[in-house]
């Protein structure tokens, strides 16, 4: 275990070490805790845990030693390098939660009350966009979508709806890999007093810190590369405002029940050491295999923000260290030409989800949006051919083969 004063100047040391403490048996890694509860010593205790004076694990819905491990590891990872107003490091505080879906309710509820309205980006996560479309209205609460990529737009949607509390991007987001300038939002934003959350899902604290940039909250499907391994269903909210993530954000994250468990902390945990490593090698095949698919003429349009083509390249060029590793891309002869590219693929993986070891390949068209009305996809830039694509870390020449063969 690293010593607590030792000055950590790199993401994968500060990745393997923070939020380690030394187990009292001294196993290596910390443990898997199956227990629902923790006892007391004497009643006296159980009153200095319950009031805060003490520090100490009550009820696992509340959290245990591999939840705090995960949430401490996640914020420091988005907290790397970055400094406060006084210029000392950066804190954050991190609650990890059962799912992505569960961190964002925790957000939303901990930040919103009737009247509120969050301001969005129309290119946002199925789930989270339900949320805002069909369970907003029943709390008296209305999701406002606009094209956050225009400034004029966003300030414009501000004027005319004053209860906007929130502003809530997702970048880079679902499926056409679009890009928002988080700085940018984030200072209109504030100039109207408002809160900034960020989806950073897609990036990984690795490749970006919407914190660096001005954001308020973070959130993540810890479900996807910051596991990167595809073995749990997890989420995180990491907040600045300290205060806020111990009394409100952790009271509504434990009365909606949406904890955590040890063996996906665990994994998860584990999961994250590797993150740069994993990153770098997702991001080096996705810039060749958005540059292969490009030069196939089967394919209309690649959308990957890290080629010049994309309109948001040079947005990702700022707030991003490497453009990613997701990327989509339109099959000219539109459904049929999609799906016959999915059935055709020997190596690569047909699923939904993102972030693992494999190649995962996704024909929105017939499976995630297969009963969205066609115009409506056709709004949200879901075409008929298009496929979604989280490039993997096998070797570049198998991936590129089997896609070679698959187009053809
Ligand atoms: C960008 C993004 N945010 C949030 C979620 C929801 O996460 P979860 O499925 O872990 O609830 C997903 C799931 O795919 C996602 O892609």
């Amino acid at each position: 275990m690293a010593d607590k004063d030792f000055p950590i100047s790199g993401f994968s040391s500060l990745a393997i070490h923070a939020g380690h403490e030394q187990d009292p048996n001294y196993a290596h890694l910390t443990p898997i805790y199956a227990s629902s509860t923790y006892v007391f010593d004497e009643a006296e205790q159980g009153m200095r845990r319950f009031s805060g004076e003490e520090d100490g694990f009550i009820y696992a819905r509340w959290g245990n030693p591999n939840m705090q491990e995960a949430e401490e590891k996640i914020a420091a990872m988005e907290a790397f390098g970055i400094s406060d107003n006084q210029r000392a490091p950066l804190k954050l505080k991190a609650i990890l939660h059962a799912s992505g879906m569960a961190a964002i309710s925790t957000l939303f509820l901990s930040n919103l009350e009737k009247g509120d309205k969050v301001l969005s980006h129309f290119s946002l996560y199925g789930g989270t966009q339900e949320m805002l479309n069909r369970i907003f209205p029943s709390l008296g609460m209305q999701g406002i979508i606009e094209d956050l990529r225009d400034l004029e737009k966003a300030e414009d949607a501000l004027k005319k709806h004053p209860e906007i509390k929130m502003i809530y991007l997702e970048t880079p987001a679902n499926p056409t890999i679009q890009c928002v300038d988080i700085e940018a939002l984030a200072r209109l934003g504030k100039q109207y007093g408002k809160i900034i959350a960020c989806d950073n899902t897609f990036a990984t604290p690795y490749l970006q810190q919407p914190f660096r940039w001005g954001a308020d909250f973070v959130v993540h499907s810890t479900t996807k590369f910051l596991n990167g391994h595809g073995t749990l269903i997890g989420g995180v909210l990491i907040g600045r405002d300290i205060e806020f993530m111990k009394t409100k954000a952790t009271k509504i994250h434990r009365m909606l029940g949406g904890n955590s468990n040890g063996f996906d902390a665990f994994l998860l945990v584990n999961g994250m050491k590797t993150l740069e490593l994993r990153m770098e090698r997702h991001c080096q095949n996705a810039i060749q295999v958005a540059s292969f698919l490009e030069s196939r003429p089967g394919v209309a349009r690649v959308n990957y923000n890290g080629l010049p083509s994309h309109p948001d390249y040079l947005v990702a060029m700022k707030q991003m260290r490497h453009p990613g590793a997701m990327l989509s891309f339109d099959m000219k002869d539109g459904l049929q030409a999609g799906i016959n590219v999915m059935n055709r693929l020997k190596l690569c993986t047909r699923t939904v989800s993102l972030g693992t070891c494999d190649t995962l390949l996704c024909h929105p068209a017939s499976m995630t949006h297969y009963s969205v009305p066609r115009e409506d996809r056709l709004r949200y830039g879901i075409t008929d051919g298009l496929i979604r694509m989280s490039v993997g870390m096998e070797n570049i020449q198998d991936i590129l083969a089997d896609l070679d063969q698959a187009i053809r």
